[in-house]
């Protein structure tokens, strides 16, 4: 059966995962795409291991068997630290990304690296990032900044302002004299912070994201797996969902995509 004209599942806690679904279409402009953002229940990043994998599991399950999504990019490293292996084994044959935050690109740029990790207290307490982490601290400084309460600005679609600024500025500051070469966006909400994070850190810190080389990951992924869409002529369509029964925020999901 060919299932190449299935659509692609794209799920987030929340918004942030259309910071990786806007590389995702820009890549890929011949793919259908789904976005589930799971509001509702957002924030993950502060909830326990076991509550995040039922989440994404139940949500991921339910792209598949509904929209018969022939691929899934678990865009939120929280949740692909609680549950992507666990998909892996319930889906082998679909393909399946993750997230991870961009540590390799923002040590492996220079010599001295002292880069920052923003990204949500579950993610820096769990095994998977430990490890990566692991395997770069010898090749440069890493300092983990977990940042709870950070993500609710997107998802109120505050993206810049005072109250913002005056939140970044608190989480920001025991850092800013270590002479940081980089900041790691390790929560896929943060991207759409970027110029605020920008102008607290100051013009010289480089940030980093992993959205572009996850779209990439997904579209090596689908080729292998011979489910990418043939037809180049082919407008991708993107549905938008989210869990919140509140219709504004499936307009705030389309806003952001279109920023
Ligand atoms: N967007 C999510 C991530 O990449 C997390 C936000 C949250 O739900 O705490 O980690």
């Amino acid at each position: 059966m060919d299932i190449s004209k299935n659509p692609v599942a794209v799920f987030d806690s929340g918004m942030g995962g259309i910071s990786v679904l806007r590389e995702m279409a820009a890549l890929m402009p011949n793919e259908d795409f789904i976005y589930y953002g799971d509001s509702a229940n957002a924030p993950y990043g502060t909830k326990t291991l076991e509550e995040v994998r039922r989440l994404t599991i139940e949500h991921i399950s339910r792209l598949l068997e509904d929209y018969k999504a022939k691929a899934v990019a678990v865009a939120c490293n929280t949740a692909t630290s609680a549950a992507v292996k666990k998909l892996r084994q319930l889906y082998p044959d679909i393909p399946l990304v993750g997230v991870e935050p961009a540590i390799k690109p923002a040590v492996l740029a220079c010599e001295d690296a002292r880069v920052l990790v923003m990204a949500t207290p579950m993610t820096i307490r769990e095994d998977k990032f430990q490890k990566l982490e692991h395997l770069y601290d010898q090749e440069g400084e890493i300092y983990e900044l977990p940042c709870p309460g950070l993500m609710e600005f997107v998802e109120n679609g505050v993206l810049s302002g005072p109250e913002l600024h005056s939140f970044l500025q608190n989480l920001l500051d025991p850092y800013l004299d270590k002479d940081l070469t980089g900041i790691v966006l390790g929560c896929t909400h943060y991207p759409f912070l970027r110029k605020a994070i920008q102008e607290v850190a100051g013009p010289d810190i480089r940030l980093y994201d992993g959205g572009r080389g996850t779209a990439m990951e997904l579209l090596r992924r689908m080729k292998l797996a011979g489910v990418d869409r043939k037809e180049t002529d082919h407008k991708g369509e993107i549905s938008f969902l989210n869990s919140s029964p509140d219709p504004a925020l499936v307009d705030r999901e389309k806003k952001l995509f279109s920023l």
